[in-house]
């Protein structure tokens, strides 16, 4: 099945994906500055909207190592809770929380997001590197919409020539399908969920959708 795949993947991975944002060698930094100028694109663009995090709450669905949950309980959020269904990245991000001493405002809990029912609401949704591997995509960000009572972000890679082929090879390899949108699409998909307003911004590969309920 495809999510077990993904989940075991991604568990095996954890230490590897922590580099991207952790104790970077100065060759990984350069490789990153060069082919995964998306990374810091959709950080920035995470945080043009989360910021100022002072006593807001937010959830991180696909948090992997937890870099963005960790960020905003630094910054002052009230109350950041951090999904993922690898076990290992999970472990990872509540580590990293306990060392910074976030533990009593970055919670994470492993499991599916769309099986989770968190049984609340909060300021924003964040979904960054995630719908990559959803099939399902409208009951993905139709649930982030529900959770959220201020903005949903999101990171969706884009269609490409050479890109794309690629990455579908690689991930087909490992056992699963990886994702690819179209501005449309997305745009169709912003159009039907009943925001009140929404915008696409581009990313290097892809496209980053934030929408605002009120
Ligand atoms: C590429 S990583 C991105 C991690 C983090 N958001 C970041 O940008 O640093 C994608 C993560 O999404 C998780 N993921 C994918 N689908 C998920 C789902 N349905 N429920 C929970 N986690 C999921 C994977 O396990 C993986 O750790």
């Amino acid at each position: 099945m495809a999510k077990a795949s993904i989940s075991a993947y991604f568990g095996e991975h954890a230490v590897d994906w922590g580099k991207h944002y952790q104790g970077t060698s100065v060759p990984r930094r350069m490789f990153n500055g060069i082919f995964r100028r998306a990374l810091k694109q959709r950080w920035d663009l995470t945080m043009k909207h989360a910021l100022p995090a002072a006593g807001k709450t937010y959830v991180d669905i696909g948090c992997g190592t937890g870099e963005y949950s960790i960020a905003l309980g630094e910054a002052g959020a009230a109350l950041v809770t951090g999904i993922d269904f690898a076990g290992p990245m999970i472990d990872l991000s509540r580590r990293l929380a306990e060392a910074r001493g976030l533990s009593d405002r970055c919670e994470f809990i492993a499991g599916d997001f769309m099986k989770l029912d968190l049984g609340r609401t909060y300021d924003m949704a964040i979904a960054v590197g995630v719908f990559d591997y959803v099939a399902d995509y409208e009951a993905f960000w139709q649930k982030m919409i529900a959770l959220s009572t201020g903005v949903i972000v999101a990171s969706f890679p884009g269609h490409s020539p050479v890109r794309e082929p690629v990455r579908k090879l690689r991930y087909r390899r490992k056992g699963f399908p990886v994702y690819f949108y179209s501005r449309d699409q997305l745009e169709s998909l912003a159009n039907s969920s009943g925001l009140a307003k929404f915008a696409i911004e581009i990313l290097d590969g892809g496209y980053f959708l934030v929408g605002f309920t009120g």
